[in-house]
């Protein structure tokens, strides 16, 4: 980057003053910071200033640091920082920007310099003979997609051929600069690619987009066993699952009936039914516990002897 300082003393004007409209902005601008902080106005107004006046001069420094309580060097420390300040005289009708960094390189601004040196001055931040033109060159300014492109004042010129700069610098010059169209210079929307899409050509219509509504997912048909949470506790160990299922009243009675067919002399099979002593069971059960009263007692059987 180059040394940047004021221009030489027989450019610099004696005074500064905003114009009408500009002093409302002035003021407008200053308001808008809380007191003791006025400061902070120091880049819009002295950008204001230099689009009245097409640069920032010393006098303007000395104007705005009065203006805002601020030491003059502070207001030329911001001036001689930001190289969006121009700090000599420019083109009247147009100061060319040609951004000269890699991208826009590759594409031919080196072509576009040559144009600039042909048509207004062979070295940067010159005017040509009639004061209208300037140009200089700058780094990137973001439209690298559209290389090679230059700004002129606030809009960008992009897609430039040599020709296609030759005849905007001439229209600028004629005093014509607002009929250019801004932006690309080829037919291109924006950065869209040049000559129109290249992607996304196909006629089909997407499966499904986010602004559809989502379809229902298909019931599935799915068994669920019954809920145990109704059943009432019962700890009764008579319904106790673990334990062997008692006789049913009919089973008993079936089965004592056949005890009978046997022999009435026989009662030991009536010793269960007499066990377990229920309602249905008692008439057999008592008639065993009587016929068990006849029944023989078992006697030990004598050893024979010599046996211990
Ligand atoms: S390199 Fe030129 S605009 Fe980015």
């Amino acid at each position: 980057m180059s040394v940047r300082r004021l221009a030489e003393d027989q450019f610099q004007p004696a005074t500064f003053a905003f114009s009408a409209e500009n002093t409302v902005f002035e003021a407008a601008t200053i308001a808008k910071y809380p007191e003791g902080r006025q400061q902070s106005a120091v880049i819009p107004l002295l950008m204001r200033a230099q689009e009245q006046d097409g640069w920032v001069t010393k006098a303007t420094i000395e104007y705005v640091a009065e203006k805002l309580s601020m030491p003059y060097i502070r207001v030329l420390e911001v001036a001689t920082f930001y190289t969006q300040f121009q700090l000599k005289p420019v083109g009247t009708r147009a100061h060319i920007q040609v951004c000269g960094t890699t991208p826009c390189m590759l594409r031919g601004s080196d072509e576009l310099i040559k144009v600039c040196q042909h048509k207004i001055h062979h070295d940067p931040f010159h005017t040509n003979a009639e004061g209208t033109l300037s140009w200089e060159e700058v780094e990137c300014q973001g439209a690298c997609v559209n290389a090679p492109m230059v700004i002129i004042f606030k809009d960008a010129y992009e897609d430039l051929t040599p020709e296609r700069l030759e005849q905007i610098i001439d229209e600028f010059e004629a005093g014509k600069g607002a009929d250019v169209p801004v932006g690309p210079q080829i037919n291109r929307h924006l950065s869209a690619p040049e000559g129109g899409p290249l992607t996304l050509l196909d006629d089909i219509k997407p499966v499904r987009t986010n602004l559809d509504p989502k379809p229902e997912p298909a019931a599935e048909a799915v068994s669920v066993p019954p809920a145990d949470a109704g059943h009432p506790k019962d700890t009764a160990p008579e319904t106790d699952k673990s334990l062997k299922t008692p006789v049913t009243a009919p089973a008993a009675a079936a089965a004592n009936a056949k005890e009978a067919e046997k022999g009435e002399s026989t009662t030991t099979s009536t010793k269960p039914a007499a066990k377990r002593g229920s309602k249905a069971e008692g008439a057999p059960a008592a008639e065993g516990a009587v016929a068990g009263a006849d029944k023989p007692k078992r006697t030990r059987k004598a050893k024979p002897e010599g046996e211990a």
